[in-house]
């Protein structure tokens, strides 16, 4: 469990309401990962899915060392093992079941998880 408090996307402007489709489980590429963005005039809302076995990671797209993406271009979030996320500014990295930081820069801090339910074969916001 994340000791961050989860984030409800629809108390930031910009983000969407509860019951939004982020991710269909089953149409995640190989590598698991999503980046998603909901831009509403000038606010931008970046949250990512990963999925990493039976473990579906939900989080801001937001590293807690400098607030930069974790991937900064593409959908990938893994490191090179495909045991943590990783930060691709720093390398900061990231346990998927938590967000917590277990190296680099931003250690002992944590990624913000996003509120979600899983259900239907789909990743929604709540
Ligand atoms: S911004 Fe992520 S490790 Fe520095």
């Amino acid at each position: 469990m994340s000791p961050l408090p989860a984030l409800y996307l629809d108390d930031l402007p910009g983000g969407p309401p509860p019951g939004t489709l982020l991710a269909v489980i089953a149409d995640l590429p190989a590598h698991g990962g999503k980046d998603i963005s909901f831009r509403e005039d000038q606010f931008l809302v970046r949250v990512f899915v990963q999925k990493v076995g039976d473990v579906i990671g939900v989080y801001e797209n937001r590293c807690p060392h400098a607030g930069t993406p974790l991937n900064l271009f593409d959908d990938r979030f893994m490191d090179l093992t495909g045991a943590h996320l990783i930060c691709r500014t720093h390398g900061a990295r990231f346990r998927i079941e938590d967000g917590y930081c277990t190296l680099g820069p931003c250690k002992g801090q944590s990624l913000r998880p996003v509120a979600h339910e899983i259900r239907d074969g789909g990743v929604y916001t709540v």
